[in-house]
C-alpha cells in the first residue's frame, strides 16, 4: 500500500469513527480520491496571536502538507477572494474566500444528499474540487455539474479534477442563479451557504428531488436544510443538526458597515435579555430570523469589554446594550427597533419551550422563505 493510500484509509476510518460516513460507496469513494491533489498549489496555515487573524501559506514541499490534506480540518485556499498560497511569503491578514471543506462534513453531506444510482446532481460552491471528486467518483463524471464563483479557483479544480482521473462539467458564475440551461437535477447541494434558497434552485430541481444547503445569516449562525421540492415548485423541509457553517455565496455577504452609527443617539430601556443571549448558536439563529439584515460586530466602548453591537446597514438602525449594576439597559437607534423584534422572537421561543434547532421546519417558495419552531 503506497503512504497516501494509508493516508485515506486512515481518514475513511476516522470519518467513519465520527459517524459521518456511513455507507460502502462512499468510503470507497473516499480511500480512492487523493485529497492532496485539490490542494497542489498549497494551503493557508492559521496563525493565532493577540490581533487579527494571520494565515501564512504550506506548500507542497512542507513535510507538513501532505499528512494536513488528511486531517479532518478545512484548509483554506484562497483569501480576500484573489490571494492564493504561491502569491505570498510571510502573512496575510484578510478573509478566507475559498476552502476545501473538513472532510467529515462533506462527507456528512454526500450521505445526507441520498443519491441513488443515475441521477444527476448540481453542486455550488467547486472549490478545490474536492467534493466535486468524490461526487464524481459515486455517480460518474456524466451526471456531475459544479459551478464556482471564481475563474481562478475552477481553473485549479478542473485541473486537479483532471488528475484525480474526473472531468464533471464546471461552469464559472453565480450558483445562486443555478445551471439555467442544464437542470432539471435530482439533487443541488451548496457549499457554500445562502441567506435564501434562492428560486432558480427550486426551478432546476425536478419534482420529487432534493436540495441540501446551509442556510446562514449575518449574526453568524447557520443550519443544515434538506428539502423536498414538490410539482408545484415550492419545497418543505427542517433544518438538520450540527451547527453546521460555510462561508456565505458572495453575493449574499454582507454590506461594509460604512460609517458606524453615534451609539449615544437614540432610545434606552432596561431589557431581561443581555447580550450573552447571542453568545448562544440556537437563540442566534432565532435572533436573526427576527432581524435578518442585522450584522452582529463586536465593539469595545472606552476600552471596556467588547460586546455585540446590531447593525442594519439598509435602514440604519441599530441596538447596543450596556450595564447597569445588575440590570441589562439596551439603547437603540434607527427606524426599526432592532431589539425588540430580537426579545419579542426569542421570548416566543422560550415560551414553546425552546426547541431544538433539528425541529425548525422550513418552507420555500419563488418568493419566500419561512422557518417556523414546533409550539
Ligand atoms: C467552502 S468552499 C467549497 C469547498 C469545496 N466543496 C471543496 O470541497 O473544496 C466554498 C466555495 O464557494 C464559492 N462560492 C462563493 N459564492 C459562490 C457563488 N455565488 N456561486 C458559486 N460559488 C460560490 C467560493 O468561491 C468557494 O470556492
Amino acid at each position: 500500500m503506497s503512504d497516501d493510500e494509508t493516508l485515506r484509509r486512515g481518514l475513511a476510518d476516522r470519518i467513519a469513527a465520527g459517524g459521518q460516513l456511513r455507507s460502502a460507496r462512499w468510503r470507497q469513494a473516499v480511500i480512492d480520491t487523493p485529497r492532496h491533489e485539490f490542494l497542489r498549489g498549497g494551503y493557508f496555515r492559521r496563525v493565532d496571536g493577540d490581533g487579527p487573524t494571520g494565515w501564512e501559506p504550506v506548500m507542497a514541499e512542507d513535510p507538513a502538507w501532505l499528512p494536513a490534506a488528511y486531517t479532518d480540518d478545512s484548509l483554506v485556499t484562497q483569501i480576500a477572494g484573489t490571494v492564493a498560497p504561491g502569491d505570498i511569503q510571510g502573512r496575510i491578514f484578510r478573509t478566507p474566500t475559498s476552502s476545501s471543506t473538513m472532510p467529515s462534513l462533506v462527507v456528512r453531506m454526500l450521505e445526507d444528499l441520498q443519491v441513488k444510482d443515475g441521477m444527476r446532481v448540481l453542486e455550488i460552491g467547486t472549490g478545490t474540487g474536492y467534493s466535486t471528486a468524490l461526487l464524481s467518483h459515486r455517480l460518474g463524471d456524466d451526471l456531475v455539474t459544479s459551478v464556482e464563483v471564481d475563474e481562478d479557483v475552477s481553473l485549479r479544480a478542473r485541473a486537479a479534477l483532471g488528475s484525480a482521473g474526473h472531468m464533471p462539467r464546471l461552469l464559472v458564475g453565480d450558483g445562486l442563479a443555478g445551471d439555467p440551461n442544464g437542470g432539471p437535477y435530482d439533487r443541488i447541494v451548496a457549499t457554500c451557504g445562502v441567506l435564501t434558497i434562492p428560486p432558480a434552485w427550486l426551478a432546476q430541481t425536478r419534482p420529487g428531488g432534493q436540495i441540501l444547503a446551509t442556510v446562514c445569516g449575518w449574526m453568524y449562525s447557520s443550519e443544515l436544510t434538506r428539502l423536498n421540492v414538490d410539482d408545484d415548485g415550492t419545497a418543505h423541509g427542517r433544518l438538520l443538526s450540527g451547527q453546521v457553517s460555510f462561508m456565505l455565496a458572495r453575493p449574499h455577504l454582507p454590506p461594509s458597515l460604512g460609517v458606524l452609527p453615534d451609539l449615544d443617539d437614540g432610545e434606552e430601556r432596561e431589557t431581561d435579555l443581555g447580550p450573552e443571549t447571542l453568545d448562544d448558536w440556537t437563540t442566534r439563529f432565532v435572533a436573526q430570523l427576527a432581524a435578518p439584515h442585522a450584522q452582529l460586530v463586536r465593539i469595545s466602548l472606552d476600552g471596556g469589554e467588547a460586546r455585540p453591537v446590531l447593525i442594519d446597514v439598509d435602514t440604519g438602525s441599530w441596538a447596543s446594550h450596556s450595564r447597569d449594576g445588575e440590570r441589562w439597559i439596551v439603547r437603540q437607534g434607527g427606524p426599526d427597533r432592532l431589539w425588540d423584534r430580537i426579545e419579542e422572537h426569542v421570548s416566543r421561543w422560550r415560551r414553546d419551550g425552546s426547541p431544538d434547532l433539528d425541529l425548525f421546519r422550513i418552507t420555500v417558495t419563488p418568493h419566500t422563505q419561512t422557518i417556523t419552531w414546533p409550539n
